[in-house]
């Protein structure tokens, strides 16, 4: 089988398909209070949708992520999920999400096919909550998490994005909620895509190895190889099921070993998070309809476009203009 090969002898296995640039919510990380959504025509259809994963998995594409905006807005998500849970060769299947939806969805979803979902909670406080995602309730969100447990989903993991004076001082109370649920739990450090207004990028960094320190004063966190082929370094502690992760883009940098690639909801093959060289893979689709290989010459001919590294730098510069819902991380 073609193998998705870059410059850098990086074999792509991952491939993050966002599926809408809406959200429920408007995380001060992530958008601005005022955004305004692609217009429909511009969006893939859910056809289109499943014809680009589909297309992946015939390239050696193991594992693929449903992102956003948040996944679970997109009307007729889980027919999505049920097609793309079909697909020959895929080993993993996961989404992320606010978490809001999974009451509704969260059986239909696991029926489908999708193995594993990331719920992001960056507060357990009900008001600092709402705060932080502007729109978001708490309650809807815990109510989603105990929803994906009772569907039997393979592994659930909780995402905290984590903002200096804004929710440090809750990472160990963030820690005690993933033990308590029996769930795995992510440390993000935060990465400045768009100009999100409500802070300046330098003054709320907070690295991984803070937070890292911030846990073990009270938990022995013994490091892991285990991966989930993302960008998470991983670390168990002796008394809990629970994995402990860190994404650090800025201060442990996992580039060299990337293995993703993101279909944006407009289309855009972006090669890397951090800077914008991208393929335009709608044209291909709506040019040549049903035609799986006209679609996976696009992708192959992609692949030299990769970049070694992304240039975040935590100084409160806006280095990549596009918000962070329309790729969904
Ligand atoms: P797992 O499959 O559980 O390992 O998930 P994941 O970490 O790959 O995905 P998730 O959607 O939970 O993303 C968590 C964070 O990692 C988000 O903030 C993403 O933006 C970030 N992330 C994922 N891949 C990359 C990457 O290639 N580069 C950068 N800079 N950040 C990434
Ligand atoms: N930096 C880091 N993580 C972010 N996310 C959204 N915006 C940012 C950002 N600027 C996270 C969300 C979600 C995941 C897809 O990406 O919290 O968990
Ligand atoms: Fe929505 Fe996720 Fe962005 Fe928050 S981080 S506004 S939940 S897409």
């Amino acid at each position: 089988m073609t193998q998705l090969i870059d410059d850098f002898q990086r074999v792509v296995r991952y491939v993050r398909i966002s599926v809408t640039d809406r959200c429920d919510f408007r995380c001060v990380y992530c958008m601005s209070e005022e955004m305004t959504f692609l217009p429909r025509a511009q969006v893939l259809t859910l056809e289109e949708l499943a014809m680009v994963a589909r297309a992946f998995t015939e390239l050696g594409v193991e594992k693929i992520r449903l992102t956003g905006g948040e996944p679970l807005v997109r009307r007729g998500i889980d027919e999505l999920v049920a097609n793309i849970g079909r697909l020959d060769g895929l080993k993993d299947f996961a989404m992320t999400t606010n978490g809001a939806g999974l009451v509704k969805y969260a059986p239909a979803l696991r029926r489908g096919g999708l193995k594993r979902l990331n719920i992001s909670i960056d507060s357990l406080d009900e008001e600092r909550f709402r705060r932080l995602t502007r729109t978001g309730d708490l309650r809807k969100v815990i109510d989603g998490i105990h929803a994906a447990q009772d569907a039997g989903f393979d592994r659930i993991k909780l995402n905290a994005v984590v903002l200096k004076g804004r929710n440090d001082d809750e990472v160990l109370d963030l820690v005690e909620f993933a033990r308590s649920e029996g769930v795995d739990i992510s440390f993000i450090e935060e990465m400045p895509l768009g100009d999100v207004s409500d802070h300046s990028r330098g003054e709320t960094y907070c690295s991984s190895d803070d937070v890292q320190a911030i846990i073990e004063s009270r938990h022995a966190l013994l490091p892991t190889t285990e991966s989930t082929l993302g960008p998470s370094r991983y670390f168990r502690m002796a008394d809990s099921t629970s994995r402990i992760g860190f994404i650090s883009p800025h201060s442990h940098n996992f580039c060299s070993t990337c293995n993703r690639v993101r279909v944006t909801v407009e289309g855009r093959l972006l090669l890397c998070l951090g800077n914008e060289h991208s393929v335009d893979l709608r044209e291909t689709l709506r040019r040549h309809p049903g035609d799986i290989d006209a679609l996976k010459s696009r992708i192959i001919a992609a692949m030299p476009l990769k970049p070694e590294r992304h240039h975040f730098s935590t100084d409160g510069d806006v280095q990549v203009v596009r918000f962070m819902n329309m790729t969904g991380g």
